[in-house]
C-alpha cells in the first residue's frame, strides 16, 4: 500500500491524564500553532508547527485551519439506535416513558428497511456532532446490530453496540427469551467482533427486564469470547430501583445483581448510576467497571443528579453519554454544557479540562481504548475532529473576548453543538463536512 501522509495545521488541543488525579496543568497538552500529521490511518506525529514543518518534506500535504481547534474525536459510552426517531417524547419518568414511548419505537426494528435507515441517519448525525466513537444500543432485533455495523464497517469507524437482551416486563412483540439471547448474540459476535474496528457489547436492557436465566446466560457469553464489553443500566430513577428490590429479593440490591450473574468487568459499562452508593461505586472501581454520565437524560427523565465527586473519590472510570433518547441531543458538547449544570446545583465545580477528558480520553479508559483511541498521542487511530471558532455570530463574537485556551474551550462546550463542528476524520478519512 502507498504511503499516505497528510498534515493538519490549527490549534491542538487533547487531554493526557484526568485532572482528578494530575491536577488541571498536567492533564493536558496544547499547541497554539500545532500540526498533526496522519499517515495510513494512524497519528504519526504531534508538536509545534514551527518544530515538525522544518523536519518534514518541504511538498508535505498541509491542510491549514484559522480560527479552529482540532481535538480528538469525541466518545459517547451510551446511545440508543433504535430511539432515533423518538428524541424528546413529552411527560413521562423512565417506567412510563419506556412502556409509552421506547417500547413502540423499537418494534418499529422488526423490519430490515427501517432498522437500515435508521442506521443510516443515526451514524451520519454522531459524525455531525464530532463523535466518532459510541457505545450502542441496539433494539432486541439482530438486524438492529446488523445494520449499524453493516454502515460503520463502510466507513471504517471504531464502533461498540449489542443486540438488547429481553425477556420478561415488555411487550410480547419486543421479548427474545433466554436461549433466543443467548444463540443471537453469540452469532453477532460471531461475525462483528473484532472486524475492523467494530466491537461487541452484550446488552441485557436492565436487570427488570431479564430473568435470572438470560442475566446467567449474559454472564457465560462474556466468559466464552476474549474482550467482550457488557453494557446496561443501573439505579436511574428510584422507583426502578424499589422494582430491582422486589424482582430480586434475594439479592443484596441492584448492582449486586449484576455482580451475581457475572457482568462486572473492565470491559462492563453501566448506564446512569445516579442513585449509586459508596459501596456499590467501590465495588464498580474495583471490578475495573465504568459507569456512563448522561446529565441531557437524567434531567430530561427527572431522574436526578450523577454523583460525580463521588465516582471520583473511588477512582470509578467515567465516561459521558447522550443516551439518545432519554438524551435529548447527540451532541457532546450540548451533554457537556448540561454535565456543568448539574455540577452547578450540587454545589460543585466541572472545569473544561475534566469536561475534555469525560469526552475523550476518559471515555477511551471506560472503553479500555485508551491505546487507541481519545488523544492524540503518535500511534493511536487518525480520529479526530474540526472545531470552528466561527461557527455561529454569538459563538464567533464571545470567543473574540476570551483571554485563553481554558476560557475559549468552557465557550465551545457552553454554547457549541453540532454546528461547531467543522470537519470529523476517522482512521484518516473525512467522514463529516459541514
Ligand atoms: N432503562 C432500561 N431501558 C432504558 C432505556 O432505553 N433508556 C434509559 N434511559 N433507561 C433505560
Ligand atoms: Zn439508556
Amino acid at each position: 500500500m502507498p504511503l499516505t501522509r497528510k498534515a493538519y495545521r490549527a490549534a491542538i488541543l487533547h487531554s493526557l491524564a484526568d485532572p482528578a488525579e494530575v491536577g488541571i496543568e498536567a492533564s493536558y497538552e496544547y499547541f497554539e500553532d500545532g500540526l498533526l500529521v496522519i499517515e495510513n490511518g494512524r497519528i504519526s506525529a504531534l508538536g509545534h508547527a514551527g518544530d515538525l514543518l522544518a523536519r518534514l518534506p518541504a511538498d508535505i500535504d498541509i491542510t491549514h485551519y484559522q480560527d479552529a481547534l482540532i481535538t480528538p474525536g469525541l466518545i459517547d459510552t451510551h446511545i440508543h439506535l433504535p430511539q432515533t426517531g423518538m428524541v424528546g417524547a413529552y411527560g413521562e419518568q423512565l417506567l412510563d416513558w419506556l412502556n409509552t414511548y421506547t417500547f413502540p419505537c423499537e418494534s418499529q426494528f422488526a423490519d430490515k428497511a427501517h432498522a437500515e435507515e435508521v442506521a443510516d441517519v443515526f451514524i451520519k448525525e454522531l459524525l455531525r456532532n464530532g463523535t466518532t466513537t459510541a457505545l450502542v444500543f441496539g433494539s432486541v432485533h439482530p438486524q438492529s446490530v446488523n445494520a449499524f455495523f453493516e454502515a460503520a464497517e463502510k466507513l471504517d469507524l471504531r464502533m461498540i453496540a449489542g443486540k438488547v437482551m429481553m425477556d420478561r416486563n415488555a411487550p410480547d412483540y419486543l421479548t427474545d427469551t433466554a436461549e433466543s439471547s443467548y444463540q443471537q448474540s453469540k452469532a453477532l459476535i460471531e461475525r462483528w467482533h473484532g472486524k475492523g474496528r467494530l466491537h461487541y457489547a452484550v446488552t441485557p436492557r436492565f436487570a427488570p427486564t431479564s430473568t435470572p436465566e438470560q442475566l446467567a446466560l449474559a454472564g457465560q457469553l462474556l466468559g466464552e469470547y476474549p474482550d467482550l464489553y457488557m453494557q446496561t443500566h443501573i439505579s436511574e430513577n428510584k422507583q426502578e430501583i424499589e422494582w430491582v428490590k422486589a424482582l430480586f429479593p434475594e439479592r443484596d440490591g441492584y448492582l449486586d445483581v449484576y455482580d451475581h450473574y457475572k457482568l462486572l468487568g473492565e470491559r462492563s459499562v453501566f448506564a446512569h448510576g445516579v442513585h449509586l452508593c459508596d459501596e456499590e461505586c467501590a465495588r464498580l472501581a474495583e471490578t475495573g467497571s465504568a459507569v456512563a454520565f448522561c446529565p441531557t437524560s437524567n434531567l430530561f427523565l427527572g431522574s436526578g443528579l450523577f454523583n460525580l465527586p463521588m465516582a471520583e473519590k473511588h477512582k470509578l472510570n467515567v465516561g459521558l453519554g447522550t443516551d439518545v433518547g432519554g438524551g435529548t441531543s447527540f451532541s457532546l458538547l450540548q451533554t457537556l454544557n448540561e454535565a456543568y449544570k448539574v455540577m452547578q446545583l450540587q454545589g460543585a465545580r466541572l472545569s473544561p479540562f475534566k469536561s475534555l477528558y469525560l469526552a475523550t480520553l476518559g471515555g477511551a479508559r471506560a472503553l479500555r481504548l485508551e491505546d487507541r483511541i481519545g488523544t492524540l498521542q503518535p500511534g493511536t487511530d487518525a480520529d479526530f475532529i474540526v472545531l470552528d471558532y466561527n461557527a455561529t455570530p454569538l459563538l464567533s463574537y464571545r470567543l473574540k473576548q476570551a483571554n485563553n485556551i481554558a476560557e475559549t474551550l468552557f465557550v465551545l462546550m457552553t454554547l457549541g453543538d453540532d454546528r461547531t463542528v467543522l470537519q470529523t476524520y476517522a482512521a484518516g478519512n473525512r467522514v463529516h463536512q459541514r
